[in-house]
């Protein structure tokens, strides 16, 4: 099969109204897609959506709502139903944190972050796969994380649901396999967007000095080459996937500097 052609499809964005996902909207938007963008802030989607349609973009519709509110998502794929009857691309991309030693936090915050980065993909998902079903060429892209392959302190819960949503992908892709619908796992490293701004607790806690990471448009840029080359994972941080590898072959080192900030 050869490359994945993006040109008039129904592709869905969660987490659209910043960041990494704002990024790939507007690096989508020349292939002329149709985009339903999905966050709960209506101002910058409505700002975006603008956007995106003098960057080329075929359609770029809006949708504001919690995601992890089981009606705000059926009512989002009632959108989908109503406006396209199918869907070819689904991006589970929003996602929310918290800094901070698991002990000090909540069991709120511990679920309202599985809420986000786990179950609302997964609902999203399910909800998704009979609308993929009669799509084009179907792909879900799950936006995980490094954290998602190797925990470290003062992010547990984020931990949690990145690792969480990285075995249920493992496990989802060759379920969809037989559907011919396709799964690419999306695991960035730190990139410099207003993630840390939103996080739920703990904002500058860390023991280390965060480094500036990538900016969100390289971060957007590999991932539609990864939908185009139709690519399982990437990683598109290299010092992000310099620690995955550091891992593999060397878990205990990895294990031995950990304790050194616990
Ligand atoms: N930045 C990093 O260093 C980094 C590294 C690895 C992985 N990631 C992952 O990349 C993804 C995007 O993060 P980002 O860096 O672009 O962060 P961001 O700028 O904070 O964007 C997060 C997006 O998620 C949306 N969102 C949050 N809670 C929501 C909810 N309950 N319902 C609907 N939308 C919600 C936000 O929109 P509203 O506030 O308008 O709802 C926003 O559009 C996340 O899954 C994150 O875990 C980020």
């Amino acid at each position: 099969m050869g490359h994945r052609a993006l040109a008039d499809r129904r592709i869905l964005i969660t987490g659209a109204s910043s960041g990494i996902g704002r990024s790939l909207a507007k690096e989508l938007a020349p292939f002329g897609p149709n985009l339903l963008l999905v966050a709960r802030q209506r101002k910058p989607l409505e700002q975006l959506a603008e956007e995106l349609l003098t960057r080329g973009a075929a359609n770029a519709l809006v949708f504001a709502g919690d995601i992890t509110d089981p009606q705000t998502r059926e009512a989002v794929f009632q959108q989908v139903h109503a406006d396209w009857s199918a869907l070819d691309l689904l991006i589970n991309n929003a996602g929310i944190s918290a800094h901070g030693r698991f002990v000090d936090n909540s069991e709120s915050t511990l679920r309202q972050i599985l809420e986000v980065n786990f179950f609302a993909a997964t609902e999203l998902t399910r909800l998704a796969i009979p609308m993929l079903r009669k799509g084009e060429d179907p792909l879900i892209v799950n936006v995980g994380s490094i954290l998602g392959h190797r925990g470290i302190p003062f992010n547990s819960e984020y931990c949690a649901s990145k690792f969480a949503l990285r075995g249920w992908s493992e496990a989802l892709r060759p379920e969809l396999n037989r559907e011919d619908i396709d799964l690419l796992l999306v695991s960035p490293g730190s990139t410099d967007t207003k993630f840390f701004d939103h996080l739920l607790s703990g904002k500058g806690s860390l023991p280390w000095a965060e480094s500036k990471g990538i900016a969100p448009e390289e971060v957007a840029r590999q991932i539609v080459r990864g939908i185009q080359r139709r690519r399982p994972e990437i990683f598109p941080n290299w010092r992000g996937r310099s620690l995955v590898i550091l891992n593999r072959f060397f878990p205990r080192l990895v294990d031995r500097i950990m304790r050194r900030y616990g």
